[in-house]
């Protein structure tokens, strides 16, 4: 012991008053050259392309490629890969109560345990991440249904791949496309919570698998992933045009947050949720709500602009993500755990660009606790 128990505590150190920063907001704690979030004026890039041209010009596994690699090749192609057995024991001992946050977490826990991932993370470690994910995803969520999974079909792109395997059939050409556009727009987003979770678990030169298992955990929470599903239950409570205004003000009357506005970063219009509304606008099957939505959309903006003049809360991404993912096919209760899916090519690119140049990421904390004293005798 270097301390003595009996000596007088030392007089009080300096107040610490460096500059300090709640939830890091505009914090600077990283350099990247994958996208850039230009909060103010509501722009996008990805390594320097605009987000709604990727959208419009490129699939997932382009861009994706173009995340982890930096060169654009549209013909690039991914497909879902096989679930290994160990971790298909692992997904058939899950509760059909299961959340599916928490089978996707298990399920990328689980590969990592099977597979051999030496420092420093690869392109081919993150391009088999990827594309075992989705099959994971549709192996339980046809497990809970009582469902044998669907072997993948390497013939499909990803995205094509992980409807196949979920619903047992081929979409149809449309579906795939509004799909595989979310899951562009859902790619890339700077320093968000789970891309931070990520870097930091990769700067302590730990596995690709546990930095995309933490992501996944951070981006279980309804203030970073949840909120498409909320955005359904909310314009359902909504019901109809005429109900808007009131419900909207009641709403923000009772402290609540409505879903699918606001964000850390975007004063102006999220780019993405541009994107994804002309995706929802163009499907075939498009949910009978998306009326709904767009009429609320400018209620909400209007009384968000009334209630918060101080701070520009416009529509994020979450918004128009709610009715692609509907009009998709998919469950509610499934929209979380697919933004993660299309999140693993930005965590994946984040990790390969940490371990590239790595420092151990560890912030300081002010201590505002109790001065130095003797315990009580
Ligand atoms: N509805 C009502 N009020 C809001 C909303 C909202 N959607 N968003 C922010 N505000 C208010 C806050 O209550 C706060 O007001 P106060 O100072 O009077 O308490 C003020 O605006 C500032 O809000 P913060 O919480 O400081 O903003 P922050 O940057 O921390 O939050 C967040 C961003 C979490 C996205 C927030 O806007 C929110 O909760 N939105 C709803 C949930 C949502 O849509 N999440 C998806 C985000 S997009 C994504 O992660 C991919």
């Amino acid at each position: 012991m270097t301390e003595s128990s009996t000596a007088a505590p030392p007089a009080a150190p300096p107040a610490d008053d460096r500059p300090y920063s709640p939830g890091l907001e505009g914090v600077i704690a990283g350099e990247t050259s994958l996208s850039k979030v230009d909060g103010e004026r509501g722009r996008l890039i990805y390594r320097g392309y605009r987000i709604g041209d990727l959208v419009e010009r490129g699939t997932y596994p382009a861009v994706a490629n173009l995340l982890w690699t930096g060169e654009w090749d549209p013909s690039h192609r991914l497909a879902t890969a096989r679930i290994p057995d160990a971790v298909m024991t692992v997904l058939r001992t899950l509760p059909a109560s299961t959340k599916p946050m928490d089978a996707l977490r298990t399920a990328v826990s689980a590969w990592g345990a099977v597979n051999d991932l030496p420092w420093p993370p690869t392109d081919e470690q993150a391009r088999a991440l990827t594309s075992f994910s989705p099959s994971a995803l549709a192996a339980f969520a046809r497990l809970r249904a009582g469902l044998e999974p669907v072997e993948p079909d390497p013939s499909l792109d990803l995205v094509e791949g992980f409807l196949y395997q979920l619903k047992g059939e081929r979409p149809d050409a449309g579906t795939a496309r509004a799909l595989d556009a979310y899951f562009i727009v859902g790619a890339e987003h700077g320093f968000n919570a789970s891309t931070f979770t990520a870097r930091v678990i990769t700067s302590t030169r730990s596995d690709i698998a546990s930095a995309v298992a933490g992501a996944i955990g951070t981006m279980k929470g309804p203030l970073h992933g949840g909120a498409p599903s909320e955005v359904v239950d909310q314009l359902s409570q909504v019901g109809s045009p005429e109900h808007a205004e009131e419900w909207l003000r009641g709403a923000l009357a009772r402290g609540e947050r409505l879903m699918g506005f606001g964000h850390r970063v975007y004063r102006a219009y999220d780019p993405r949720a541009a994107a994804l509304r002309k995706v929802a606008e163009s499907m075939e099957h498009k949910p009978e709500w998306l009326e709904l939505a767009i009429q609320v959309e400018d209620v909400a903006l209007r009384v968000l602009a009334e209630k918060h003049p101080e701070r520009a809360l416009k529509t994020n991404v979450e918004y128009y993500a709610a009715p692609v993912l509907q009009g998709v096919g998919l469950t509610p209760d499934l929209f979380p755990a697919t933004f993660s899916l299309a999140r693993h090519a930005g965590w994946t690119a984040h990790v390969l660009e940490q371990s590239a140049d790595n420092r151990l990421i560890r912030p300081d904390v002010r201590y505002v606790g109790p001065a130095e004293r003797d315990l009580p005798s």
